[in-house]
């Protein structure tokens, strides 16, 4: 068993942190999160301030149970506590009508809410522990990879987080699904380990993509992309040969396949990661710090399949390399 378990003493310390005002990083199943309270302002603009995000950007608030609803969110929808029963604690953020008494920092300025319940032991017991809602990003700085492990963590922001609670390495390893359910139909603003099928089986009818309406997150694409290396995305078939051709071109190369390569490429960095959806999401962005770490000059990386179990890895590693991303960036926040 990871050791958190027996941190009682780090538990409490992490609580104080909390109570009076400072960050506390925290595992989730997810990501790990940059946690302030909820209903201190002060308190969360330092979370903008330790990331560097503009402070039109929300923040997820993550809730010990769905219980706790009432005071956050202004209006629950029917669909709410099914989808509830049926993926909380788990990776699913509900947009809903925020309650006015949500600070306004919380919410960069909209009248929406996103909430969740995360599903991880340690997680769950702090905020048992601390008693309130944590406004929480992932804890990276504006820009990068979501951290997946307390050593993550601590490299992106170093003194900048009061208390980091060491969970062991997150088990999803993608940010959470986000729904929206402030409008009049359910809209996906995020892909994420809940599918948009599973999503169906709950609301009756698959959730509609994001549209011009969809909340804006203004200017987040603009400087640059995580990871900072170069990323191209290929068909399997051509990974080889534009390794091969890069290489000769004096090109530091790497690799990210589903798949060993088929022959030697001298001067190539080759890494694999699993041919199963779950188990490549949740190594993702552990493999794109190594690589990143290795400075090369270019990462190419095989395209994952065109399937619905693939829907969350594919839209991050467009992301990633910073093409078709048709809509503002919510990802590297
Ligand atoms: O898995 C996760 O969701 C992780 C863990 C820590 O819970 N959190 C996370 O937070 O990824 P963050 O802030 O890095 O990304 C949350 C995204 C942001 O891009 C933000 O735009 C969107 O959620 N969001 C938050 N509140 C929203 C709202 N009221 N309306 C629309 N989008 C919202
Ligand atoms: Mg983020």
């Amino acid at each position: 068993m990871p050791g958190f378990v027996t941190e009682a003493a780090s538990l409490a310390h992490a609580v104080e942190v909390i109570q009076r005002g400072g960050l506390v990083a925290f595992p989730t199943e997810t990501v790990y999160g940059l946690g302030a309270d909820a209903r201190n302002p002060a308190a969360v603009a330092r979370i903008f301030a330790a990331k560097g995000r503009p402070a039109d950007h929300p923040l997820i608030v993550h809730l010990a149970s769905a219980a706790l609803l009432p005071s956050w969110a202004r209006k629950i929808p029917a669909a709410v506590p099914s989808l509830a029963a049926a993926f909380w604690p788990g990776p699913l953020t509900l947009i809903l009508e925020r309650h006015p008494d949500v600070p306004t920092i919380v919410t960069g300025g909209q009248d929406t809410v996103g909430l969740r319940v995360p599903d991880h032991p340690l997680a769950l017991a702090f905020l048992e522990a601390a008693g309130r809602g944590l406004a929480a990003p992932s804890a990276n700085r504006f820009g990068r990879i979501s951290p997946t492990s307390a050593a993550h963590v601590r490299a992106e922001l170093g003194e900048r987080v009061d208390c980091v609670l060491d969970g062991g390495d997150c088990t999803v390893g993608l940010e959470s699904t986000i729904l929206d359910l402030s409008r009049e139909r359910p809209r996906l603003l995020r892909p994420g380990a809940i599918s948009a099928e599973a999503l169906a089986e709950v609301l009756g009818e698959l959730p509609a993509g994001r549209d011009g309406h969809s909340p804006r997150v203004p200017g987040a694409m603009a400087a640059h992309y995580a990871p900072e290396t170069p990323v191209q995305l290929l068909d399997g078939l051509q990974l080889e040969a534009q390794a091969a051709a890069l290489a000769a071109g004096g090109r530091a190369v790497a690799v990210l396949a589903r798949r060993p390569a088929r022959h030697p490429l001298p001067g190539c960095r080759w890494l694999q990661l699993p041919d199963d959806p779950a188990r490549y999401g949740q190594g993702l962005y552990a493999r794109l710090r190594e690589l990143d770490a290795a400075g090369c000059d270019r990462l190419l990386i095989q395209a994952p399949p065109a399937e619905p179990a693939w829907a969350a890895v594919d839209d991050r590693l467009r992301r990633c390399a910073g093409r078709e991303v048709k809509v503002p960036d919510t990802l590297f926040d």
